[in-house]
């Protein structure tokens, strides 16, 4: 393998910008030759494909965002789009390809796969719903955004002695609820993989309520339904002044946490040695601090699981 190519495709995480870093490095560290292909698949059709320098990932490991840009590309779910795709890669002489990405852009490498193009993931997104890795490149720093909210947000519910409801994002996945609700000791966590039943909350709230706390915080994975619904039947049944803040985007910005950086990097170089060593087909990812490889197709056919424990553990501390 002479020259590989890499893609930042759906959503942006943070810490897109320190996996390209390591695939470009890397890369050239081994003596390949690189090539960043800009605004994910349909970059990928139009080619707009440039060859990376050293200097082409400089300064960006801090940054948030990804310097390839990224897009959500219909026309790559279509045989003729994925056509046109490969077509691209041959007229640039790319032989392997990274992707960054979530479970959209999975479909699309595997696509690529089965067109029998040596193409290799990573796991970019801050929904941490990828099967096969227990962290997904900018879960961290969205959660460290939410944490961060969660703590505000407690300052003025305290003074203003109100109930809040947070609705933070993940998609169908509640694990950005779930962490962010432990680790900002939230009342109650609502997330889409577990029901919930409103009395529950209520009765949860009321006991809190008669113990003299001060505040409440609810956190809504947006998979469950809107935040805004949630706070009105809450305030209906409690009688509770009850505000609703809903974190949207910024959820998605931000400087990459050192967590999200290293991860970033180990998976990058990860990919870039496997494609030298005529692996394809595979995603990286990291269990138990392990760098691992499972077949895309695998990873796509597994269903996201929430960790049960903690669930559990974040019912009984907030008793
Ligand atoms: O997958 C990342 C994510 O931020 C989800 O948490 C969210 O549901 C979705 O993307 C939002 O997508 P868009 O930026 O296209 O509105």
């Amino acid at each position: 393998m002479k020259r590989i190519g890499v893609l930042t495709s759906g959503g942006d995480s943070p810490g897109m910008n320190a996996a390209v870093r390591a695939v470009v490095r890397e890369a050239i560290y081994q003596e390949l030759e690189v090539y960043g292909i800009f605004h994910g698949y349909s970059g990928l059709i139009s080619g707009h494909i440039e060859k990376m320098e050293l200097g082409s990932v400089g300064d960006i490991i801090h940054r948030g965002g990804t310097m390839l840009y990224s897009a959500r590309c219909e026309e790559f779910k279509t045989l003729e789009g994925q056509k046109k795709g490969v077509e691209q890669l041959k007229k640039f002489g790319i032989e392997g390809l990274v992707v960054i990405g979530g479970d959209g852009s999975y479909r699309g490498a595997q696509k690529l796969t089965e067109h029998g193009f040596p193409t290799i993931t990573l796991p970019g997104t801050i929904d941490n719903d990828i099967p096969g890795t227990d962290f997904t490149i900018g879960f961290d720093t969205a959660l460290n955004t939410v944490i961060d909210a969660i703590d505000k947000i407690r300052d003025t519910a305290t003074s203003h002695e109100r109930t809040y409801v947070i609705e933070v994002m993940g998609r169908n996945a509640g694990d950005i609820a779930l962490w962010s609700g432990l680790a900002g000791g939230a009342e109650s966590i609502l997330i889409p993989e577990e029901d919930f039943q409103m009395d529950h909350i209520v009765k949860r709230l009321t006991r809190g309520h008669d113990r003299g706390k001060k505040h409440s915080i609810i956190v809504v994975a947006e998979g469950v339904g809107s935040g805004v619904d949630i706070a009105a039947q809450v305030q209906e049944a409690t009688g509770y002044e009850t505000r609703v803040t809903v974190l949207g985007h910024i959820q998605r910005g931000g400087s990459p946490t050192a967590f999200d950086r290293v991860l970033a990097s180990r998976l990058g170089a990860k990919a870039v040695r496997m494609l030298i060593t005529g692996e394809k087909g595979k995603a990286v990812g990291i269990q138990k601090n392990e760098l691992v490889a499972h077949k895309i197709d695998e990873v796509l056919s597994q269903r996201h699981k929430i960790d049960n424990d903690m669930y559990q553990l974040s019912k009984e501390l907030s008793i």
